[in-house]
């Protein structure tokens, strides 16, 4: 487990913007193509350079370029190249196309273009290209919004604002220090809610907690840091966690889970309403969310949902999210024939959290296929809670429905490389059976010893 007390000095300091135009636009790589492609009939790395000339020839900008040993075919290499927008892009795909064994468009206008796949991130470090992405700046806020006068309070936001827009992969996340003001609002809500948890939360949130006062700084006094956090999480399930600079697209949000980083605010609610917020916030995120993310089978689950989500059509987003929504945010779960909750959402709000376990809201049995078609208000409480058997149930359910989506190859994580391997040949398929083969000779092994 992470140890506060010398984890602090590789904090870098955060890197904040000039002036007061904090809208920066990024490179958007919200238009750019990504085409993967085998060459045929050669097994030279250097063929990379003829198929170049192939875009400078139609005036297509690369972006990025790569080169990778195959997964696909044997002796062969496979090339990424991500393709700026303009030029004559449609004729290079063209050409490139007839002189590849293997070709596969990834593209975020994918609606444009039949037969390609709506981008995702193939790596853990691409994540950085959501920073662009964001659907609003986190600072920006509603004129009805508890802090929308408060030019402190909107000065904090900035600040935290600047710090995830300006996050990278790898980077241990910036340790922020929290004023007595904001510490205050963070001991109200946090006396509050865990004089609630014995009697509420799900048992998984009930264990994980007094790890997190023991290994992360959880007090009323102190608000927790999530790089320390994302160390623990790390520990305990490979999860980590990433600063969010404003609200992502499901789509962008949904794809961080695939890779088990969990995308986190870090400023915390304005202090003249400390048991109310019209946003998540940093109370929500690590009372909520990361006590849940620890546990194996939680995680796991969550993963599922990410997974599915990569590639998938726009309907299906929304239903992926539909089902993010009434499991990890408000979903309800029975242990010990009593009904607890382990959604982020009530165990962030001591409201909803009490509401939700009365008898006042209707119940139904979580199932993916009809969960994802349930409306449900924002501002709100919810009508109507799903109730999961447990997290493996969900996880077998979330699994099959993932089946029924419509996608033209397979995807796997590989923790190793940290990236996802789309699977669509019969080499990866024989490859994956051979790793298994060797799990199951594995586990014989630790059978055959625990009997003797
Ligand atoms: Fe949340």
């Amino acid at each position: 487990m992470s140890n506060i007390n010398t984890s602090h000095e590789k904090y870098d300091e955060p890197k904040l913007m000039d002036g007061g135009n904090y809208i920066r636009e990024g490179r958007d790589s919200a238009k750019s193509t990504c085409l993967i492609f085998s060459p045929r009939d050669t097994d030279e790395v250097g063929a990379l350079g003829r198929y170049l000339q192939l875009f400078a020839n139609h005036k297509v900008n690369l972006l990025h370029i790569e080169s990778r040993s195959s997964l696909r075919q044997m002796d062969a290499y496979e090339f990424m190249v991500e393709c700026a927008p303009g030029g004559n892009l449609g004729d290079a795909i063209e050409s490139l196309q007839e002189q590849s064994s293997y070709f596969s468009i990834i593209s975020r206008n994918h609606k444009d273009n039949m037969g390609t796949v709506p981008w995702f991130p193939r790596r853990m470090r691409d994540l950085d290209k959501f920073a662009n992405q964001i659907l609003s700046y986190g600072s920006e806020l509603d004129s009805d919004h508890p802090g929308f006068t408060d030019p402190v309070y909107r000065a904090r936001r900035k600040y935290f604002a600047d710090i995830a827009y300006n996050y990278k992969h790898g980077e241990p996340i910036p340790k922020v220090i929290y004023t007595a003001e904001e510490v205050a609002t963070w001991g109200v809500v946090f006396r509050k809610l865990t004089q609630m948890y014995p009697k509420f939360a799900c048992k998984e949130h009930n264990h994980v907690f007094p790890l997190l006062i023991e290994n992360c700084g959880y007090r009323d006094d102190n608000i927790p840091q999530l790089e320390d956090i994302s160390q623990f999480l790390k520990d305990c399930t490979g999860f980590t966690l990433r600063p969010v600079a404003g609200l992502l697209s499901s789509r962008d949000f949904l794809a961080g889970l695939a890779f088990r980083v969990f995308h986190s605010t870090q400023y915390i609610r304005h202090g003249s309403q400390p048991l109310y917020t019209p946003e998540p916030d940093v109370c929500h995120e690590i009372l909520g969310h990361v006590p849940l993310f620890a546990d194996p089978a939680f995680a796991q689950f969550a993963q599922v949902i990410g997974l599915a989500s990569l590639g998938a059509p726009d309907d299906y987003i929304e239903k992926l999210a539909t089902c993010f929504w009434f499991t990890v945010e408000f979903g309800l779960c029975r242990q010990n024939g009593e009904l607890k909750a382990y959604g982020a959402g009530l165990l962030s709000s001591f409201g909803e959290l009490e509401y939700s376990l009365s008898d006042k809201p209707e119940l139904r049995p979580f199932d993916p296929a009809k969960t994802a078609l349930q409306k449900y208000p924002i501002t709100e409480y919810q009508p109507v809670y799903f109730v999961a058997e447990d997290f493996e149930d969900a996880k077998e359910k979330m699994i099959k429905f993932a089946q029924t989506i419509p996608r033209k190859f397979g995807v796997r994580y590989d923790p190793y490389t940290q990236s996802i391997n789309i699977i669509d040949s019969k080499h990866q398929i024989e490859d994956l059976v051979d790793n298994v083969n060797q799990e199951v000779q594995i586990l014989m092994d630790a059978l055959r010893k625990l009997k003797q």
